[in-house]
């Protein structure tokens, strides 16, 4: 195939005729018209600088075992609206990005700061996927969430590097940071297997919606939200964030439950060899008070797990906040956990017996 297209290419250019790629490969496509096309004939597909059109998904349903691969640069023509830019449907899929790729979503013309939420702005990929390999992906500028893995099973994510650097605050215009740029959002899965991760961002680095055996593993965030989970209601277990360091961040680890949610559990949560520093908000966090006002068991917390988390947080910030209703928050283990960096006390409600607060 390969010195097939070179022949074309050389008879083609000599005679000077125009988009050889498209006569001469269809599943290597430019034209966001031809992507359907694509999609519905070919088993390896290269998407090559697409420019997604205003207000436009752009959903691909992969036959089985289709390989994707992202080249250049792939990006959109902003507009206020909310939705996906991409959606990846599919199982047995490989999903990677060339070198010298990027999903540049453009950030800076959607970011509002403190008026965020008044402001429509679509979130970047989104994955569901089944059986499958997510690596080598570099984005930039997401203006919302990055990446969000919904409905997927046994999906093993690796080497992604999220770059939000121009939307911090102060690198950003005044009015015009970034917010709820999540890096790597989950929900309603199992077995997702994620390792290897770069995220400078401001909001979670990982968040955790909804899912079970979901695993993470050498994550370097700056600037987030921390390792976090957010539940509002169902069962979520088997979670586990390993060897990760977390800097300049609101959290290191937070676990909340919704207070307005539904009736849910948290179980089997263990986070270990987690590293932070420059910590702002309080260095370990775990709240059945979400958003704000009185703690709530609906979402009870048993068997949380921290072994080796050691950081800093900046003067005046809390190191340790447990904030859980009565009785709702059972066999705790944390061995080796400690903050520096402040006078301040911990904060401390209906804490586990066992547990140092
Ligand atoms: C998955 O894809 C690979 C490569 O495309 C193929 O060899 C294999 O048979 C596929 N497996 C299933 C279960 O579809
Ligand atoms: C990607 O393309 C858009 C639209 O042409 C452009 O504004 C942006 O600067 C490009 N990004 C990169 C990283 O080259
Ligand atoms: C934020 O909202 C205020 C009040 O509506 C408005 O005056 C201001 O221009 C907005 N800022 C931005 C960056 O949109
Ligand atoms: C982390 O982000 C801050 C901005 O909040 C920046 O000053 C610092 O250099 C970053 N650290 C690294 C290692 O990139
Ligand atoms: C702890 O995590 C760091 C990465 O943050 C890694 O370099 C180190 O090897 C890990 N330690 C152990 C004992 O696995
Ligand atoms: C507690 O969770 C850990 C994983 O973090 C698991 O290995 C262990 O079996 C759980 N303990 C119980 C009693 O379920």
């Amino acid at each position: 195939m390969i010195e097939l297209v070179s022949v074309f290419s050389v008879l083609i250019l000599g005679l000077d005729l125009v988009n050889t790629q498209l006569i001469l490969d269809p599943c290597q496509v430019t034209d966001f018209d031809d992507i359907q096309q694509a999609v519905s004939n070919c088993q390896k597909i290269i998407l090559k600088d697409v420019v997604i059109p205003e207000k436009t998904s752009l959903e691909m349903r992969l036959l089985t075992g289709t390989e994707l691969i992202f080249e250049g640069n792939i990006t959109h023509v902003p507009a206020e609206w909310a939705g996906d830019l991409l959606r990846i449907y599919g199982s047995n899929l490989t999903i990677s990005g060339a070198p010298g790729h990027v999903f540049d979503g453009l950030g800076a013309k959607h970011w509002k700061g403190k008026n965020e939420t008044v402001v429509m702005r679509p979130k970047l990929l989104r994955f569901k996927v089944s059986d499958s390999t997510i690596k080598n992906l570099h984005l930039l500028n997401c203006p919302d969430q990055c990446i969000h893995i919904s409905s997927s099973s046994n999906v093993h994510v690796s080497d992604i590097f999220i770059d939000v650097r121009d939307g911090y605050q102060g690198v950003a215009p005044t009015d015009h940071f970034a917010t709820n740029t999540d890096g790597i959002d989950v929900s309603g899965s199992d077995r997702i297997f994620v390792q290897d991760i770069v995220v400078y961002n401001q909001d979670d680095c990982v968040a955790i919606n909804g899912g079970h055996d979901l695993y993470f593993r050498n994550f370097f965030c700056n600037g987030s939200h921390g390792l976090s989970l957010s539940v509002s209601g169902g069962e979520v277990y088997n979670i586990e964030f390993k060897d990760s360091i977390v800097q300049k961040a609101r959290f290191a680890i937070h676990v909340k439950t919704h207070n307005e949610g539904t009736e849910g559990h948290i179980y089997n949560v263990f986070y270990k060899n987690i590293t932070f520093s420059d910590v702002f908000k309080a260095g370990i966090s775990i709240q059945q008070n979400y958003p704000q006002g009185d703690v709530r068991g609906n979402v009870p917390i048993t068997n949380l797990t921290l072994v080796d988390v050691q950081g800093s947080v900046l003067a005046e910030t809390v190191p340790i906040s447990v904030l859980c209703a009565e009785d709702a928050c059972s066999d705790w283990s944390w061995t080796n956990v400690r903050v520096t960096g402040t006078d301040f006390s911990n904060e401390c409600l209906n804490v586990p017996d066992g547990i140092d607060c």
